[in-house]
């Protein structure tokens, strides 16, 4: 499976401009603005825009991807931007396993993995740290911009809390945006 998601998306970015204009999450931006910056971790990160963001307001950041590619791509915007904080990885997350307790924050947006991304980010949050995730809701497969292709990368109603049951959940919603159907979610590991 992973081998395919690689070839699919690196054949995605292949041939796209370097994305130095493109903004970060509004969402994102509005989540984090009362954190302290720390150590950074974003999870399929596409093309670092949101990474990016995050290096330029502090954060020291590790962004980690599938596609080569798109890494490529979203280091060269960094290089553009005059962003030096972000580490880019390529791997895995099917196998990919961050240092545990390690991060302040970890960022997913627009990427859904039930089966193991849940665990790996209870473990790698520090005590004290936050996750920010967004994906797309159920919702969104009846809209008439849909573009996914399988109910395997949209979240039940509710379901999103019920993946991370050691977080304390700060904020839920599930709402309609111009653009995509989604559910949000702001949690944070009990400090110790
Ligand atoms: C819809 S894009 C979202 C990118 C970015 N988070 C954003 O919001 O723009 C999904 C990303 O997941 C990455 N991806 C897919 N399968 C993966 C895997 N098994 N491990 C790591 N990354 C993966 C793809 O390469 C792609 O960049």
């Amino acid at each position: 499976m992973a081998n395919s998601d690689r070839q699919k998306w690196n054949a995605k970015y292949s041939g796209k401009a370097i994305p130095s204009t493109q903004p970060p999450d509004n969402w994102l931006c509005h989540a984090v603005t009362a954190l302290i910056p720390g150590r950074a971790l974003d999870l399929a990160c596409g093309l670092g825009h949101n990474a990016i963001w995050l290096g330029r307001q502090g954060w020291r950041v590790d962004a980690v991807d599938i596609s080569e590619v798109g890494l490529s791509l979203a280091a060269q915007s960094a290089t553009a931007t005059g962003c030096s904080s972000v580490t880019w990885i390529a791997a895995d997350l099917d196998i990919y396993a961050p240092d545990p307790s390690t991060y302040d924050l970890i960022t997913v947006l627009r990427f859904l993995d039930r089966e193991r991304l849940p665990s790996l980010i209870e473990a790698a949050l520090r005590p004290g740290g936050t996750l920010v995730y967004e994906t797309f809701a159920q919702q969104h497969l009846t809209r008439s911009d849909n573009h996914l292709k399988s109910d395997r990368f949209t979240l039940l109603p509710n379901e999103l809390p019920r993946l991370f049951p050691n977080l304390a959940i700060e904020q839920f919603e599930e709402v309609d945006l111009p653009d995509r159907s989604v559910a949000r979610l702001i949690a944070r590991k009990p400090a110790i």
